[in-house]
């Protein structure tokens, strides 16, 4: 969370500008507020007045425009953010950067800035790999400058390569992670959410009545305390969060592949209600009624994604919390489960319909670690989810 964070971001001149305005409405949803600069190449991508309707906020474009030196110069324009983000940033800007060419307001900003400042590079394949380019990030980074992306992928000019702007997601995840000092900062945590869905045919599936809440909030507690939150989620009821890396799943197999492919994580929390069986041939075309016969499904067992991560040899994250989600005799139930998954704690809880917790906004759990057993009373999943947060911070310190 940005916490009323200020953002000067300076849109430079890509078509990659589009992203933006996506950036800042995230920005502004995480709680940060956004000052935009725009460049005169940025103007022919993007215009001034989205995005000052989504930041709220009057749009810098000219280092000349004398209302606006009297009303906040560009020395104290450049200092009032607690960052300043660059996005896009052409090869151009780039190479303004580096070499500390002043001949623009966005230029001349981010030499007069003694704040810390984040790119966001977005330009031509050819143009990225260029000796130039390549030579101006290398002086950036060594100036101490953050760079985000550029990812890898198909782009606008139909060529394919590095070089498309990494998404708005990833950077907030950035900024965040940037201007955070909480407890978890520069901690990676892995966490899983929601249901799975398992197809029995194209229209059908099997599923179960998790809404994702109690991960969704983890996730945001994770993200609070300054972590790199990467959030597998099945088709929860509720949104996931600000400032984390969401990977969209459906089925146990894809979120298994997605844990994987997050490692390695310094935590991993196991929120997410899997199913634990699929259909084995899942029909590719819808079922139909047959006079009465009755169809009958065959089932395999789905990958135990807790065990698979805490079984790992190499890129094993030093701390694995499952969930355990029971109806009777909880305690021995979850302690089992602690050792047969092979994970540190189990956080436990008894979703008999009468506690109301499946589905619910509340949860009361118990900590089940090598150590023993931590009963704590009944409150809100968010401030569960706060002292799960709290207690793996002091754990790792
Ligand atoms: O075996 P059970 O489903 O009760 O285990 C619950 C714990 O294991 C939860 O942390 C859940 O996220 C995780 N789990 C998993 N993959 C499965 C089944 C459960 O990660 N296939």
């Amino acid at each position: 969370m940005l916490n009323g964070k200020r953002i000067l971001l300076i849109v430079g001149g890509g078509i990659a500008a589009y992203k933006v305005l996506d950036l800042i409405r995230r920005i502004g949803r995480a709680g940060g507020h956004v000052t935009p600069v725009l460049t005169r190449a940025g103007s022919e991508f993007v215009t001034p007045l989205s995005l000052s309707a989504l930041a709220g906020e009057k749009v810098y474009t000219d280092l000349w425009d004398l209302t606006d030196e009297a009303e906040m110069g560009h020395i104290q324009l450049s200092r009032v953010a607690d960052l300043v983000v660059v996005a896009p940033a052409t090869a151009d800007l780039m190479a303004k950067m580096a070499q500390g060419h002043a001949d623009d307001l966005a230029s001349t900003l981010l030499l007069a800035t003694d704040t810390p400042v984040m790119i966001a590079p977005a330009m031509n394949v050819r143009m990225w790999e260029h000796a130039a380019t390549q030579r101006n990030l290398v002086t950036l980074k060594a100036d101490g400058i953050a760079v985000v992306g550029p990812d890898v992928g198909d782009m606008a000019c139909g060529e394919h390569g590095p070089g498309r702007m990494a998404e708005p997601e990833a950077i907030l995840d950035s900024i965040t992670a940037r201007l955070s000092h909480g407890p978890m900062k520069g901690k990676h945590i892995l966490i899983t959410s929601g249901p799975t869905h398992e197809p029995i045919d194209p229209v059908r599936y099997i599923a179960n009545r998790s809404s994702g809440a109690q991960g969704t909030a983890i996730a945001r507690a994770a993200v609070a305390a300054g972590a790199r939150v990467t959030f597998v989620t099945g088709p929860a009821d509720v949104a996931p969060p600000e400032g984390c890396t969401v990977v969209r799943v459906e089925t146990a197999t894809q979120m298994r592949d997605a844990a994987l492919a997050a490692l390695p994580a310094d935590v991993a929390i196991f929120a997410a209600a899997v199913a634990d069986w699929r259909v084995t041939s899942a029909s590719d075309r819808k079922m139909k009624k047959q006079d009465g016969a009755l169809p009958s499904l065959e089932l395999a067992e789905n990958p135990d994604i807790l065990a698979a991560v805490a079984g790992r040899t190499m890129d094993r994250p030093p701390l694995v919390v499952g969930f355990a989600a029971e109806t009777d005799d909880v305690v021995e139930n979850a302690r089992a489960k602690r050792i047969r998954k092979g994970c540190d704690w189990i956080v436990a809880n008894d979703v008999s319909p009468v506690t109301g917790i499946m589905g619910g906004s509340e949860n009361a759990v118990l900590l089940i670690t090598a150590e023993g057993e931590e009963t704590w009373e009944r409150m809100g999943k968010d401030a569960v989810a706060v002292r799960l947060i709290e207690r793996i911070a002091t754990a790792l310190a």
